[in-house]
């Protein structure tokens, strides 16, 4: 059991199950519909406590109504929120998500209202007290700062890369672990994780989830080691990604070698996609 900070966000989840996802302009109504705190580094705490670890999570959470639904999901995983920080204005991001029933894909519109978890209240945390660090690729000149002061307190550490963002290619020496999404790697030109990780040397094992295809590591010796997805009805794919996380850093944390916590993280994900929600 160690214990873990996550810096990013939490989100409200607006989830519509639909048959089948919709036409542009067309008209459909949900089969049902459910509101989740949602957000990856919030999803990746609340998976990484339900494996037996000591979670806290670092980001912003305004005083506004919607908040309740991240503070009762957090307080009912054990999620530490005393690096939150809570201001008075501003809006929970929120997460419009069209889950079809068919394919089990997740569409997400996002809407975001809200300042950024930036370095001054990051430099106040007693970092000697984690065993490790897991952060969102977001506010990327902030992010910076708190990487850097992590290397410098020898807290190990990872880095999410699942969108695009201006500069954040800049990060990718700070971290212990990098974990890419498949969007990141398509947006990158990149049609297979092979390929992606293949196309410049790390300084630090890289992982790219690439969903039903399951999911790549390119080791520190530059060897590209792979793990298949085991067949599974996928129902709900949201959050996988944060769950392939969560495994990943399970696994390390564990000391399992690269290639048992590779498998067992595609596991913990696609066991993820098979059932409703975040439990494993
Ligand atoms: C899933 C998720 C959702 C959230 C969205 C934010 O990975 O974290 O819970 O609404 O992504 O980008």
């Amino acid at each position: 059991m160690s214990n873990i900070l996550a810096v990013g966000i939490a989100t409200l989840d607006i989830i519509n199950t639909v048959a089948a996802y919709p036409r542009e302009d067309e008209e459909t109504r949900a089969l049902v519909q459910s509101r989740a705190r949602g957000g990856n580094a919030t999803n990746t705490l609340v998976i990484l406590s339900q494996l037996g670890h000591v979670c806290s999570w670092a980001g912003v959470l305004p005083r506004e109504p919607d908040a309740q639904v991240v503070v009762d999901d957090l307080d009912r995983h054990g999620v530490d929120m005393a690096a939150v920080q809570r201001p008075e204005s501003g809006k929970l991001p929120t997460s419009y998500i069209a889950l079809s029933a068919h394919t089990g894909s997740r569409t997400i519109v996002h809407y975001r209202d809200l300042t950024e978890y930036d370095f001054s209240a990051f430099d106040e945390l007693d970092l000697a007290s984690y065993d490790w660090i897991h952060f969102e690729g977001r506010n990327i000149s902030e992010l910076a700062k708190m990487l850097n002061r992590v290397r410098q307190a020898g807290v190990a550490c990872s880095l999410e890369v699942e969108k695009p963002r201006d500069g954040i290619e800049t990060l990718f020496d700070l971290p212990d672990v990098l974990l890419f999404s498949r969007a990141y790697a398509q947006s990158a030109g990149f049609n297979s994780a092979e390929d992606f990780l293949c196309s410049r040397s790390w300084v630090q094992p890289a992982f790219v989830a690439w969903g039903q295809a399951g999911a790549c590591c390119r080791t520190t010796d530059g060897e590209v080691l792979s793990a298949p997805a085991p067949v599974v009805d996928v129902v709900d794919s949201l959050g996988a990604g944060d769950v392939f996380n969560a495994g990943v850093i399970d696994g390390l944390l564990r000391k399992q070698p690269v290639q048992e916590a590779l498998g067992n993280a595609v596991r913990l994900a696609s066991g993820k996609c098979a059932r409703k929600g975040l439990v494993i």
